[in-house]
């Protein structure tokens, strides 16, 4: 069953100064399957975060319809948890406060709120730094709380934008391993934006590729890999190598 429904979506920018209107998103048509890992890729202002910030609820489609469970995306909603590049935490609270942040607006009880955040925090590998503040924290802890808040918070799908761009190769690596752990166990949806071909394949179940002017889905492969994934395997780079076609060809065919 589909989880989220994206119907001939269109976003259009207006002019502002320097620039013309700008058509970020033409006619886009996607259905992601309740439990599936969808990650898009594109180059630079192929209108992937627009997407993402529509289905957040961020921002209003010019004209289409984004469907989260058959209704309309009308505003944000803890049921779809955005966690981007930075993670948004609170500076001045703890890891476990930062999770519980929601909680304690949707009035959970004391006791229901420590043991909840602190199962969340569990999960994400991060019990032991539930006390210390995010400046005590590296880029790639940092990230795991905001994971860990989003699924405190209820979040069936996550939105992801390009959240493990700011890390170094080794914590990216290690993240990957982090997220795959998070969806064995809740099997939350997924829906994550990437500059990275590799990131991408080891991810997802399918990579929908993206073009610029207009914003648009250009094709998607559905990625027949068993999991953890081996990134040396012949079909892993097979995968890649196919996907990067299809990316030069976008680009060739725009500076032509
Ligand atoms: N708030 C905005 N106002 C005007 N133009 C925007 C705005 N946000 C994005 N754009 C333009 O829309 C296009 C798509 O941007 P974006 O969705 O951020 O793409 P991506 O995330 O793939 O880089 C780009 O040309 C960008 O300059
Ligand atoms: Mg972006």
């Amino acid at each position: 069953m589909s989880i989220v429904d994206v119907r001939q979506l269109s976003k259009r920018y207006p002019a502002r100064a320097g620039h013309g209107p700008v058509l970020a998103l033409d006619g886009v048509e996607l259905s992601v399957e309740e439990g599936e890992i969808v990650c898009i890729v594109g180059p630079s202002g192929c209108g992937k975060t627009s997407l993402l910030n529509i289905l957040a609820g961020f921002e209003d489609a010019t004209s289409g319809a984004a469907l989260f469970k058959g209704a309309p995306i009308q505003g944000p909603s803890p049921d779809r948890g955005v966690v981007f590049q930075e993670a948004a935490l609170f500076p001045w609270l703890s890891a476990r406060r930062n999770v519980e942040f929601g909680l304690v607006e949707k009035r959970m009880p004391k006791a229901e709120r420590h043991s909840t955040s602190l199962e969340y925090l569990r999960l994400v590998g991060l019990e032991a730094a539930a006390d210390r503040l995010p400046a005590a924290l590296s880029g790639g802890m940092r990230q795991r709380v905001a994971l860990a808040r989003s699924l405190a918070n209820g979040a069936t799908v996550l939105l992801l934008d390009e959240p493990f761009a700011a890390l170094d190769a080794q914590t990216k690596a290690q993240m990957h391993g982090e997220l795959l752990r998070i969806w064995e166990t809740m099997r939350t949806t997924m829906v994550l934006i990437t500059h990275s071909i590799d990131e991408a394949v080891a991810l997802a179940d399918r990579v929908v590729v993206m073009a610029p002017n207009p914003g648009r889905i250009v094709t998607q492969f559905r990625i027949d890999l068993d999991r953890p994934r081996d990134d040396t395997s012949h079909p892993f780079n097979e995968y890649k190598r196919e996907i990067r076609q299809v990316i030069n060809d976008c680009t060739r065919s725009v500076a032509s």
